[in-house]
């Protein structure tokens, strides 16, 4: 069934789309909808040429052959060896010393690989036994292409050991031009910041080196002066991962992405292989816009689950933010009866459960419930919740350990540390040696229980520190710098056999809010917590950033109390930010007057009524907080007859002045069918007359909000 599903995808593809790899001499064109990746095969070898517009497939496009200050062209799989013109993707040892590798090309052909057309690459060493097969998948309706990389031992002598310093998933190339740079720049509590800086010769690196992923996203987009087009690229990658971006002095790019080797190296034994994670890249002619709806689309459709990815997500509790650790069953329960009264259908149990977790300096290891907060238990409460009609969920952090825990008494080898060395505290935790299998196998085993258990219906799944010391002392010293790959294969494993196990469970990626956005997290849970920020100003600007690169259903934005009625802000406005994805509430609702919760009941109601909009719907984001102090996102159904906008004013925009003149008066709408006419409020427009001219901007004051609904008439 499945087979036959994979093949009406691929010819319903090609019916709407030809043929997307296709081989004309020594041209191989791969094409999307609005896009060309060209490579050209010339005395053996193979090169980039073209990355682009499809425009460009019908020519056989000559790339400026010479690199500056070289004698050679970049090769599609640029190597360490020869001249160090270029950055290379493998680097590897042979067991003689020589660091050098030449490969030839052994066979190009064209496979599906999970329903999608691929070029493969394979190549070998011309004197060593290393095997290099590069591969890159077409993906035509999302204008999206997958590269990644196998390197294999293929000696058959035992002794032959390939160590591996560097591999990448994979290299681009993009003709000589003035090339701009988007990307995110942030820190904890200020993540997503979006911006744009014009490249220069050198090199620009984007990278994690501790898994954590705060000052930048494993995300970049490409853009240049004159032109609208825009090219992105990310790294599916939840540990340390790379993206360079090289421009040398005539203008041409150079991009690899992939996991970061940064004090990394792989032992290659006879036989073995290892395959990168993928990089995913593409061009979208139209500018960042479509950029950014191509790459929700194919994040929806390609890298998340399809069982869950369409899911409507629901409204959750949590009251982290008023308790903190300091929780107990009557208090929770509470919680619970006055969360169901105002709509909620999650309530979700934070920090602070298990045994000895008074605050962030114990307990972290010990998966079982502390007795002295919840004498009988988790499962009467759960109980208690569920009688009200709420689902439970809980958080854990499973990666980490607090030396004042049974876990680290038993155990205090089991964490990443260096002999001789200090070990670094965080938040007065250490990281647990994920590479171990004793760890994983305790670790595993402590979910799972917890999950059996107890009838828990959704996991936040923590990680509040980064990496520090390290250190794997238990296995041999060439496999000691593999730990930060082992420990991310053991993490998607847990995940993989969780999820497995437990089907209905809805997973939020946490990590202190955004330290770990990317796909390869949306690959394995459904939704993020975006960011331990809830003031909802600067919400408007992570929220704004945190969708240039991932889908609205998987941002998880809360009210919370603390920072609403500063600077005049309302309960209206606070929750008008968080319809943005997917809505939680955070603040102390047990203190909340009946007319806040009054106020409460109307905005969840309401987003009840457009969250298949905002989760499911194309996402436009038509005015950005870092451009203006206006922002507007507007949601549209695939079919294009519902829509919703959301629109907020950020401070004053004084009528009459400056800064209002700069601001445009209109609102203009995407995604509509030009043709429809639309229900506005009591006015109807044409789709075409709303995104030509646009609606007016009628928010007046600072930190007002507003809901715009829009619906086809019949
Ligand atoms: C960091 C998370 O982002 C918060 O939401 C909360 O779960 C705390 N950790 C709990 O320690």
């Amino acid at each position: 069934m499945k087979r036959v599903l994979i093949l009406c995808c691929v010819l319903l593809s090609q019916y709407l789309y030809g043929q997307p790899i296709v081989n004309r001499g020594n041209i191989w064109n791969l094409e999307t909808k609005n896009a060309v990746y060209q490579l050209r095969i010339d005395n053996g070898r193979i090169y980039p040429t073209y990355f682009g517009d499809i425009a460009a497939a019908s020519t056989d496009h000559i790339q400026d052959r010479i690199r500056p200050n070289s004698p050679h062209t970049l090769e599609e799989i640029p190597v360490r060896g020869s001249f160090a013109d270029k950055m290379p993707v493998v680097e590897a040892v042979f067991p003689d010393g020589v660091r050098d590798i030449e490969l030839k090309i052994d066979k190009i052909s064209v496979q599906t690989i999970d329903s999608k057309e691929t070029l493969v690459i394979e190549t070998s060493d011309r004197h060593y036994a290393l095997a290099v097969t590069q591969y890159i998948s077409v993906i035509p309706d999302c204008d999206m292409f997958e590269k990644w990389i196998t390197a294999t031992n293929t000696s058959k002598s035992r002794k032959f050991n390939i160590k591996i310093d560097n591999l990448l998933s994979g290299s681009l190339y993009m003709t000589p031009d003035r090339y701009f740079l988007t990307h995110h720049s942030g820190q904890w509590l200020r993540e997503f910041g979006h911006r744009k800086t014009e490249l220069t010769g050198g090199i620009k690196t984007l990278q994690s080196r501790d898994f954590m992923t705060f000052a930048n996203t494993p995300w970049a987009m490409i853009s240049t002066p004159n032109d609208t087009g825009v090219w992105y690229m990310q790294v599916q990658y939840s540990g340390n991962w790379r993206l360079d971006i090289e421009q040398t002095h005539n203008g041409s790019l150079q991009i690899v992405g992939g996991i970061n080797f940064w004090d990394t190296s792989l032992d290659l034994n006879p036989g073995q292989s290892h395959t990168t994670p993928k990089m995913n890249f593409g061009y979208a002619p139209e500018g960042e816009q479509r950029a950014t709806q191509s790459i929700h689309r194919y994040v929806r459709q390609h890298v998340m689950n399809p069982s869950t990815t369409n899911k409507i997500r629901p409204v959750l509790y949590n009251s982290w933010y008023a308790t903190t650790f300091n929780i107990e069953e009557n208090q929770q329960l509470e919680f619970a009866k006055i969360a169901k009264e105002i709509g909620i259908e999650l309530f979700v149990i934070d920090d602070g459960w298990f045994k000895g977790r008074k605050n962030d300096r114990a307990g972290l290891g010990d998966w079982s419930v502390d007795t002295n907060k919840f004498p009988n238990g988790l499962s009467p409460m759960i109980g208690r919740i569920n009688e009200t009609g709420l689902d439970f969920g809980i958080w854990v952090e499973p990666e980490m350990i607090n030396e004042n825990s049974d876990l680290y008494r038993a155990h205090p080898d089991w964490i990443l540390e260096f002999p001789n060395r200090t070990k670094d505290t965080w938040r007065h935790q250490l990281t647990l040696n994920f590479a171990r299998e004793d760890v994983y196998q305790y670790i595993y085993k402590s979910m799972r229980e917890l999950l059996a258990n107890h009838n828990i219906k959704f996991i936040k799944w923590d990680r509040n520190r980064g990496l520090s010391q390290p250190g794997w002392s238990s296995v041999a010293i060439e496999k000691q710098r593999e730990v930060r790959i082992r420990y991310i294969e053991n993490l998607y494993r847990m995940i993989e056999e969780l999820r497995a196990e437990f089907p209905d469970v809805i997973f939020e990626n946490c990590s202190s809010g955004g330290g770990r956005p990317d796909l390869g997290m949306l690959a394995r849970m459904e939704q993020t917590w975006t960011s331990d920020q809830t003031d909802p100003i600067d919400r408007l600007y992570i929220q704004y950033g945190y969708l240039s690169c991932f889908p609205a259903n998987t941002m998880v934005c809360w009210t919370s109390g603390t920072d609403v009625h500063k600077a005049g802000i309302t309960l209206e406005f606070a929750f008008d930010v968080a319809f943005q994805g997917v809505l939680g509430i955070g603040n102390n609702i047990s203190r909340w007057s009946k007319e806040q919760r009054e106020i409460a009941a109307r905005k969840i109601a309401q987003y009840k009524e457009i969250r298949h909009l905002i989760q499911n719907g194309i996402v436009s984001r038509l005015q950005s907080p870092f451009e203006g102090n206006r922002v507007a996102i507007q949601y549209t159904s695939e079919s294009g007859d519902e829509s919703v906008v959301l629109c907020y004013n950020l401070a004053e925009v004084v009528d009459g002045a400056t800064s209002d003149a700069l601001q445009s008066q209109r609102l203009k709408l995407d995604a509509l069918q030009p043709d429809t006419t639309y229900q506005v409020g009591d006015k109807s427009f044409t789709g075409k007359y709303l995104m030509e001219i646009g609606l007016p901007w009628t928010l007046k004051g600072s930190y007002k909000s507003c809901v715009i609904n829009l619906k086809a008439v019949k």
